[in-house]
């Protein structure tokens, strides 16, 4: 049930079984974010570069931001030595099967050693509420960074799946048995663009922002075939204000890095109510609001 082009899809997403909006959001606290390593482009330079004031008032606006939406986060506290683990997308793949009513995460396997350890703290999170805690088959060879990579496409059972840097497709192989959904494959062929999340923001079923250069082909036809209306973000804010790192949790509200103006002109232009928030400290380390919250129903 893996998608690389248009043509490999059987089914309508429409004829897909209906999945609701998740609707709990999980924030980690930035108490040990910095920059003491360079896994993505965007840290070079950075090392060290983090204020911790600046950060902790940034997180404190998304925080209040989620609360206004009627979405009070849950708190997950940031841990000495992981100073990646405010990104809190990256460690798992939340899911939802209504046909059995199972709420649960899918761990990921971490591509770079660095952030390996942040793992186990969310398994047990994710434990202690009564999620069902899964991995993929302990001989499967792959990487796979969870909503850093995996998106799914709002209101059904389908998944995207982005590979090249941090994920490797086999592990798509094996989440799509274990989770019993199709998935979209998209190769990332941009190295700003590490993450699926970097490059591409599903909105509510039609609408997507969208950075075409993270792309190939197959993949550009494959966003334009599912989505009605893909909103192109210009690569000057995708690629340097994080624009497609957005969120949206209502299919409303689109929470995005401040000053990314055409793109907020352009959700306007939808019907989509841009929440602008700074996230300045964040980007040093590559990643903005999408990657610094986890949704899980
Ligand atoms: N420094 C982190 C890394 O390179 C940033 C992660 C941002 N997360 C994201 N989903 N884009 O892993």
């Amino acid at each position: 049930m893996l998608c690389r082009s248009p043509d490999d899809l059987d089914v309508a997403p429409k004829d897909l079984p209906p999945l609701p909006r998740p609707n709990r959001v999980v924030l980690t606290t930035p108490t040990h974010f910095d920059i003491e390593y360079v896994i993505n482009p965007h840290m070079s330079d950075n090392v060290g570069a983090v204020t911790r004031e600046v950060a902790w008032q940034q997180w404190k606006a998304l925080r209040a931001a989620y609360t206004a939406l009627d979405c009070a986060p849950a708190l997950v506290d940031g841990r000495p030595g992981l100073p990646d683990m405010v990104f809190c997308a990256n460690q798992t793949l939340p899911f939802y099967t209504p046909r059995t009513n199972t709420r649960g995460v899918v761990l990921s396997r971490m591509h770079r050693p660095e952030r390996a350890g942040e793992v186990p703290h969310y398994a047990r999170f994710f434990e202690d509420r009564g999620y069902a805690v899964k991995s993929l088959p302990e001989d499967l060879d792959a990487d796979f960074e969870g909503m850093g990579d995996a998106l799914w496409h709002p209101g059904r059972r389908l998944l995207w799946g982005g590979y090249g840097y941090r994920t490797s497709p086999e592990a798509y192989d094996a989440l799509s048995d274990l989770l019993d959904v199709p998935i979209l494959l998209l190769h990332l062929t941009d190295p700003d663009y590490y993450h699926l999340d970097t490059c591409l923001c599903p909105l509510d079923a039609d609408h997507a922002l969208v950075a075409p250069k993270a792309f190939d082909d197959a993949g550009r036809a494959l966003i334009d075939t599912l989505f009605d209306t893909p909103i192109e973000v210009p690569d000057r804010e995708a690629r340097h204000q994080f624009a497609c790192n957005a969120h949206c949790p209502d299919g409303t509200h689109v929470l995005i890095q401040e000053g990314c103006e055409t793109t907020t002109k352009r959700l306007r232009a939808h019907d989509f109510v841009p929440v602008e928030i700074d996230t300045s400290e964040f980007m040093k380390a590559g990643g903005s609001v999408f990657c610094m919250k986890q949704m899980v129903w």
